[in-house]
């Protein structure tokens, strides 16, 4: 079959990697793909969010399977697209339809969502500018630190986490008045501090059964020793060793199948993947995010330790016979490191030759924000490749996954040398 990866990131890199090995696969194209991708399949020069130009590439490259990267084309309908277009609503697109897609595209859809059906959360409310009186007498009645989320997409930079509460007076005022996140934070949710430690839980699911996939720890903050600001996320491993059978099975029971049974309970139709973002808070799982999609970096290191073909997967999603659909997993354990340009995630330089990736041998390199220019690939964007190892251990596999990532250079390549360690 005919399959069509979209996106452009280090996450679609290692969805293409891994796809391009399936037997299943004839030709595999990737929209808009980089300069990576490109020697999994065939890049095609189309935007995510051009629904129109995806169509018609789908119809004349004869593509059977579509498989949606990021969010945004999955909050801003493309399942939906598909499914109302005469010519291409029975091809299977992997990813929710709008609806579904809420899980992430509204922190307020969300939050409700997870209260009506029983999924642990932290407490919260949601205000608006009508209610702002009422969300700033809330915030005195809360301890401290409290966490302000704007409601719609914002990049990532929507969270805020604020110690005291003349800061987040100001931050609801700004987010609700002055649209700080523009329309993103015209609802603000203003949630509980959880303390304890986050890990990533992945879900595969037709709309009736599902998968658990393995649970990858991302690395979001700039800094070692997990200082600075936020990125979109510095390095993964996979499986999280606190992560075990005893935490796991709470996770299934409390918060994967409730999440499976509540979208079916509200008649909201799923296929796709869901990213559980999770605080481990004394051994038991809060959820503090949904996700319509995988994460990046956290997919370069969850698909390298899946030993059978994906394409399985992905057509028990699209065919709805998932649970009849099996995989297995490697025990080792994968460590991967981002490399970004200087400045990220403030103002960065790009167009940067990167070189030296070719003595790369002992880890898999997926390029994010690259392109190729005259035969050169250069930096194009924040994050710029990700480095994965394997490893016997979770030492072994930091280890080579650090000393490649060192191996790689551009100008003002930064990545941080403590990926994992809190973990040993
Ligand atoms: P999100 O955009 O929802 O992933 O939030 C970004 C980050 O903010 C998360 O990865 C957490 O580190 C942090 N965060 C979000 N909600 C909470 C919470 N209720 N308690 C503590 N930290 C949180
Ligand atoms: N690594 C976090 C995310 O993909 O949202």
């Amino acid at each position: 079959m005919n399959i069509l990866i979209i996106g452009s990131g280090g996450r679609e890199s290692a969805f293409a990697w891994k796809i391009a090995q399936s037997k299943q696969v004839s030709e595999l194209y990737i929209a808009p793909g980089n300069a990576g991708t490109g020697q999994y399949g065939h890049n095609v020069p189309i935007k995510a969010t051009d629904f129109d130009g995806l169509a018609n590439l789908v119809l004349t490259k004869d593509i059977q399977l579509v498989l949606v990267g990021p969010e945004e084309p999955l909050v801003n309908g493309i399942h939906d697209f598909f499914l109302n277009h005469p010519e291409l609503k029975h091809i299977p697109v992997i990813g929710p339809q709008k609806a579904g897609a809420q899980l992430e595209g509204s922190k307020d859809f969300a939050k409700q969502f997870m209260q009506r059906h029983g999924v642990p959360t932290a407490n919260s409310r949601s205000f608006d500018k009508d209610t702002l009186t009422a969300g700033l007498a809330y915030l005195e009645t809360q301890k401290l630190p409290i966490v302000l989320k704007a409601d719609g997409l914002a990049a990532g930079k929507g969270v805020l986490i604020c110690t005291t509460l003349d800061e987040a007076k100001a931050e609801l005022q700004a987010m609700l008045l002055d649209a700080k996140f523009g329309q993103a934070s015209s609802t603000v949710v203003i949630e509980e501090f959880l303390t304890g430690i986050e890990l990533s839980v992945f879900v595969l699911t037709d709309g009736e059964g599902y998968k658990l996939l393995p649970s990858a720890k991302d690395y979001k903050r700039i800094g070692e020793g997990d200082t600075g600001l936020n990125t979109g996320g510095m390095g993964s491993v996979s499986p999280v060793p606190f992560a075990d059978e005893e935490f796991m099975d709470k996770v299934e029971t409390r918060i994967v199948i409730p999440t499976i049974e509540g979208l079916k309970k509200d008649g909201i139709p799923y296929k796709g993947f869901i990213f559980i973002g999770l605080m481990n808070r004394g051994g038991e799982p809060y959820v503090i995010e949904y996700n319509v999609r995988m994460g990046d970096p956290e997919t370069q290191s969850v698909l390298p330790r899946i030993e059978s073909d994906l394409v399985d997967l992905l057509r028990g999603v699209a065919e709805g016979n998932l649970t009849e659909r099996s995989f297995t997993l490697s025990p080792k354990t994968a460590a991967s490191v981002v490399l970004v340009s200087g400045g990220y995630p403030g103002d960065y330089e790009s167009g940067k030759a990167i070189s030296n990736i070719e003595n790369v041998k002992e880890s898999i390199v997926f390029h994010a924000g690259t392109q190729e220019e005259n035969g050169v690939v250069k930096s194009a964007g924040g994050r710029v490749l990700a480095v994965t190892a394997l490893g016997d251990s979770i030492f072994d596999a930091l280890q080579q996954s650090t000393a490649d990532a060192g191996r790689i250079y551009f100008e003002g390549k930064y990545f941080r040398r403590d990926i994992g360690f809190d973990l040993l």
